[in-house]
């Protein structure tokens, strides 16, 4: 890399890339978007998988070194393995890894492997088929937990993302601690965040706090594990488990001061927080014609304009309806 990497003013340097590659979803999470109205973008308005390509070398050629696959769903483009592929392939790219909601995985497992994508995130809020449903909206709780299995069996190192929420899923928390046991998974629990696709959102009862008090009155003698400073989780072990959790502050904002991610939306939105505004949209850009140096001006302000934290930028939004997390990329 010869040029000056991506650092903004408070001294943080930009090395990881979430891409939503979609903002569709074969599920419903309650969390996420609402049941039925989601207003989907069309073909045309989606980074065609050459723009996306054309994007991310840009951004490794200014410093990115992990990029993290992100929709919606990302196994419901069509043409998405292909597209990984070429990524994977990308000078000063280091790492490649996805997120998803593990039902369309298991066919997956064989080119991901060839490709070299270790890692993958499945979010899984319940370990009951009933309680699943209600999250979800599908009944597809079978077949998400055995694509887990699978993955771990296929030498993939796993997260599990679990969003706490005190209707939904508290008598979970400890059965996936107990997960943890005997399987090499970290299940992670997250605060709830307001990107509902809807203007209602009610402060979360279960904060960082609470989940880890629920935890540690369960399990007295927990390790605090040692994490990267870019870390989102803060980490811990029972003791002998084999497995690790974590859990994630994401409405309290405590890792602010160390972020490291930036993102670009399905319909291309670069956002340099995920509270705050798209700071520009890089898609328009591209189709005016705009060359990669007119593109890296532009990336530039954007990164010496982003703010301190998720606050600082939750505060410059003036819509009141929150955007789903798969129009954010996750
Ligand atoms: P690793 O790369 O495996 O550490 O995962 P990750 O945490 O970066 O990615 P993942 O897609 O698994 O995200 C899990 C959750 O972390 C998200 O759903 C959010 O709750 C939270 N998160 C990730 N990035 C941010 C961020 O920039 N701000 C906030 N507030 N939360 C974030
Ligand atoms: N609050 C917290 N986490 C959310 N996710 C999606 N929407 C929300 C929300 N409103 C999580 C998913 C997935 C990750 C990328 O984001 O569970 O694991
Ligand atoms: Fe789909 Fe993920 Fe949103 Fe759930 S959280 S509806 S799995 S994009």
């Amino acid at each position: 890399m010869s040029k000056s990497p991506l650092i903004d003013k408070y001294d943080r340097q930009l090395t990881y890339l979430r891409l939503s590659v979609t903002d569709r979803c074969n599920f419903r999470c309650y969390y996420c978007m609402p049941e039925e109205g989601m207003d989907f973008a069309a073909r045309q308005e989606l980074l065609s998988f050459d723009e996306m390509y054309n994007l991310a070398s840009l951004f490794c050629s200014l410093g990115v070194n992990k990029i993290r696959i992100t929709g919606g769903e990302p196994f419901v483009r069509a043409g998405i393995i292909p597209f990984l592929r070429r990524l994977s392939k990308i000078p000063g790219l280091e790492e490649i890894t996805v997120t998803s909601n593990g039902s369309l995985t298991s066919a997956q497992i064989k080119a991901l492997q060839e490709i070299g994508i270790r890692k993958i995130n499945i979010s899984l809020d319940s370990l009951d088929r009933e309680r699943f449903f209600r999250i979800t909206r599908r009944d597809r709780f079978e077949s998400v937990y055995a694509s887990i299995f699978q993955l771990l069996e296929s030498g993939f190192g796993v997260k599990l993302n679990c969003v706490v929420a005190e209707d939904k899923n508290i008598q979970d928390i400890i059965p996936f601690v107990e997960l943890t046991k005997k399987h090499p998974l970290v299940v992670r629990f997250l605060e709830e965040m307001p990107f509902n696709g809807s203007d209602t959102f009610l402060l979360p009862q279960w904060s960082h706090r609470e989940i880890y008090q629920h935890i540690q009155d369960h399990y007295p003698g927990l390790e605090k594990l040692q994490s990267e400073p870019t870390s989102t989780s803060v980490n811990y072990r029972v003791p002998g488990y084999k497995g690790t959790f974590g859990i994630i502050p994401s409405f309290s904002r405590t890792f602010c001061g160390t972020c490291n991610r930036i993102r670009l939306g399905a319909t291309g939105e670069f956002r340099t927080c995920l509270y705050g505004p798209p700071s520009l949209n890089l898609r328009d850009l591209v189709r005016q014609g705009a060359s990669p140096e007119e593109l890296e001006r532009e990336i530039r302000v954007a990164i010496s304009n982003r703010e301190k934290d998720g606050f600082a930028a939750e505060a410059s939004v003036s819509q009141k309806r929150h955007e789903s997390m798969s129009v954010l990329g996750g």
